[in-house]
């Protein structure tokens, strides 16, 4: 099922049962009734989750440099995030496109980078004041979406089914009703009470807001993550959610559906809280593996070219598995031949492959790259 924005559809008065063609105005306030999150399943369910992701935020610290895990899983998740809206990039083009100044990007790379500075920017505002505010929200679909629009202010915008072209949901229209929503959207996200269901809770509210034209469901997915730091269950941006709704993908449209028309929370937060406690195992595994690779590049270069070894030399390449001499420059502080040398060596011993991208040589961590995409 593929989602697209439709314009010009009517809007006919209001009704109390769900009608897919009619703005949702009567889409309730949050909290939702206790009764309905607060469910037996739901709480073990959150234990667990919870303790997944307890564990995936101690673990993140046995890699030396945070750097490291921020860029490997930040655009993994960006790529994923934009892969259940359709937008699809390869890796190599998106690496290339993250490391190297060429100029004729193709547009769904484009658009992943993107999502990684509006998520990246959305990181360093909540670090400097400690809560998300609307025009946080806002800023963010901006640098996502690349327009001006915002809040949407003229009617016409509904969920279809690319396949049968049918409307599945359509948001609330009145630009003073998506105000009060979202007013009492960031009120809930920042009060003091927390959980992880409530980022399941909140996801869906912003989802069923819909407050733009495009880009609401990266937008709530870079709120999600956002979330998690807020609430300080992560220190950084590292759970690849998106992974797991990507696999996921009709039951999560699906569920966020079922919570509108029959009210089913329980379904709906159990899925996102299962995906939570998968992805943050997976992340764990895949953290683990990074400090082995790691510890063994760093064996090698030590064995086999001890001359440049460095800590900080070694780290570069993962900070960047995608390598060029200007990186190895700014970070070990040599100059530019020295540079060039270095990672010429590292490829001697086979740690990194070499392409040309327009004038510049690109240096591959390939047995890294071959494990973040695992
Ligand atoms: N029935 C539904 N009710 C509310 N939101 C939905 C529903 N089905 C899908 N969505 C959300 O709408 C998003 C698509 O909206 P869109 O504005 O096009 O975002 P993007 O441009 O990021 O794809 C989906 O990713 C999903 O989060
Ligand atoms: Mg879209």
């Amino acid at each position: 099922m593929l989602l697209t924005n439709k314009t010009n559809i009517q809007i006919i008065g209001h009704m109390k049962t769900f009608n897919s063609n009619e703005p949702n105005i009567n889409l309730p306030l949050l909290p939702p009734k206790s009764s309905l999150i607060e469910t037996i399943s739901i709480l073990k369910q959150e234990n667990k989750a919870v303790s997944a992701i307890a564990e995936l935020k101690g673990i993140a610290n046995i890699i030396p440099n945070q750097a490291i895990l921020i860029n490997a899983i930040v655009l993994q998740e960006a790529k994923d995030s934009s892969e259940i809206e359709n937008i699809i990039t390869t890796q190599d083009d998106l690496y290339k496109a993250a490391a190297a100044s060429i100029t004729n990007i193709n547009p769904a790379t484009k658009e992943v980078i993107f999502y990684r500075e509006a998520l990246y920017v959305g990181f360093k505002k909540i670090r400097e004041r400690d809560l998300l505010s609307i025009n946080d929200i806002i800023e963010i679909q901006k640098i996502l979406v690349q327009n001006d629009a915002g809040i949407r202010n003229t009617p016409g915008t509904a969920l279809i089914n690319d396949k049968t072209n049918e409307i599945i949901y359509t948001p609330p229209q009145d630009q003073v009703v998506i105000n009060n929503l979202l007013k009492n959207f960031v009120e809930y996200l920042n009060d003091k009470e927390t959980s992880l269901a409530k980022m399941a809770i909140l996801h869906y509210q912003f989802e069923t807001i819909h407050p733009f034209y495009d880009g609401n469901g990266r937008t709530g997915r870079i709120v999600n993550i956002l979330f998690l730091l807020l609430k300080d269950y992560l220190d950084i941006p590292i759970l690849y959610l998106s992974s797991y709704i990507i696999k996921n993908k009709i039951k999560y449209y699906d569920l966020l559906l079922s919570v509108t028309k029959n009210s089913n929370w329980e379904d709906w937060i159990l899925y996102i809280l299962e995906g939570i406690e998968i992805t943050a195992k997976e992340t764990i595994i895949k953290i683990k593996n990074i400090r082995d690779l790691l510890d063994k590049t760093i064996e090698t270069v030590k064995e086999k070219a001890p001359k440049i070894y460095s800590k900080e030399l070694v780290e570069t390449l993962f900070v960047n598995p995608y390598c060029k001499v200007e990186f190895i420059i700014n970070s070990i502080n040599v100059e530019r031949k020295a540079a060039s040398r270095y990672l010429h060596r590292l490829e001697e011993i086979g740690l990194l492959k070499s392409y040309k991208v327009g004038k510049e040589n690109i240096f591959i961590n390939i047995e890294l790259i071959q494990l973040l995409k695992e």
